[in-house]
């Protein structure tokens, strides 16, 4: 059975303007134990394919289709059931910690609410096991650090207390949208490495949210790369970098500055996403590729087999005319 499991997830909001189709039709499916790369330029629509998930949606949004977890319907949940879901099987963080994070109370205090709210346990034990998380996500002098509050920890360590926190209810998924985005180069690395560890350590599964595909190569084992709101590519993370299928994944892919580069080289996709008030009725990458043919503006791509290893890829054009 898959850990996660969703159907023809669509995500509307209602805006003054009209309707913005922020997810169309997404589909996949996720085992346990697995790291999964949610990838996509900004606005593709990867956030409020979790947000849809999870229930975490602006007020204006609402989703359709149907979200399985551990083969259990959790699509639209009451908010008592999606609280509870969040609180013991879904966690999740975001870039910014300090959204998350009280700046004026101790992280000590932070944690141990966590685990004396949710499991009952007792304050002392709350503290033991708030500062062996802590070690776990390799702070330093834990012991002595969780008496701090949130500015005085760097930005690197206070994404790894987030991180702490939020696998204090020992979840089952843990999603990290952007996580790495506000740090530098080097710490984002190490969060990556340390997000790779305790996904081994704990056994959990992770969805990992990122425009930045040079981070996703190496930490992740599926990957799905998004735009328009659409799937365009997914499949196992080594054979879509070994071989993208998809004219936006090459595009991606070219637009990570390699790390052999001297020079600072940032090539982007030329054009711009799309507008999401209207959803095309083609490929919602059509206007921006090299390949397009006709009925890439008309017919929308479906996912199809793009080789044997459970890669699939959505465009009309014959795989062999882009490799
Ligand atoms: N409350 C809202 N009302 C209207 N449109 C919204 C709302 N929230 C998000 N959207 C739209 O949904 C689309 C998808 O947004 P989403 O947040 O999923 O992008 P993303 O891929 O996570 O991008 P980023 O990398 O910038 O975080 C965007 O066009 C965004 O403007
Ligand atoms: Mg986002």
């Amino acid at each position: 059975m898959s850990l996660i499991d969703v159907k023809n997830l669509k995500v509307e909001f209602e805006t003054a303007d009209g309707i913005v189709s922020a997810v169309n039709n997404v589909n996949f499916s996720m085992d346990e134990g697995k790291i999964l790369a949610i990838v996509g330029e900004s606005g593709s629509g990867k956030s409020q394919t979790v947000f849809g998930m999870t229930g975490l949606l602006d007020h204006n949004g609402s989703a359709t289709g149907s979200v399985k977890f551990e083969g259990k319907e959790i699509l639209n949940l009451s908010n008592q059931k999606l609280n509870q879901i969040r609180a013991e099987k879904i966690a999740m963080i975001f870039q910014d910690p300090m959204t998350s994070l009280n700046p004026y109370v101790r992280v000590s205090e932070q944690m141990t609410e966590v685990l004396i709210h949710h499991q009952g346990v007792s304050k002392s034990d709350a503290l033991k096991q708030s500062i062996s998380m802590l070690d776990a996500v390799r702070i330093p002098d834990a012991s002595n650090r969780i008496r701090m509050y949130p500015h005085e920890f760097s930005g690197g360590m206070r994404q790894r207390v987030m991180i702490a926190m939020s696998l204090l209810c020992h979840p089952k998924l843990l999603i990290a949208d952007e996580p790495t985005t506000a740090l530098d180069v080097t710490v984002q690395a190490q969060i990556m490495k340390l997000l790779a560890d305790l996904q081994k350590d704990f056994g959990m599964s992770i969805i990992l949210i990122t425009h930045d595909l040079g981070v996703v190569a190496g930490s992740s084992d599926d990957m799905l790369v998004m735009y328009g709101g659409e799937i365009m590519e997914i499949g196992k993370t080594e054979n879509i970098y070994a071989s993208p299928t998809h004219p936006y994944t090459q595009g991606l892919m070219s637009a990570v500055p390699r790390l052999d580069d001297s020079e600072e080289r940032l090539v982007t996709i030329p054009g711009n996403p799309p507008n999401m008030m209207k959803a095309p009725e083609g490929c919602p990458f059509a206007p921006r590729c090299n390949y397009s043919i006709d009925k890439c503006n008309s017919e929308s791509p479906i996912l199809v087999k793009a080789s044997n290893d459970d890669h699939f890829r959505a465009c009309h054009v014959s795989k062999e005319k882009i490799l």
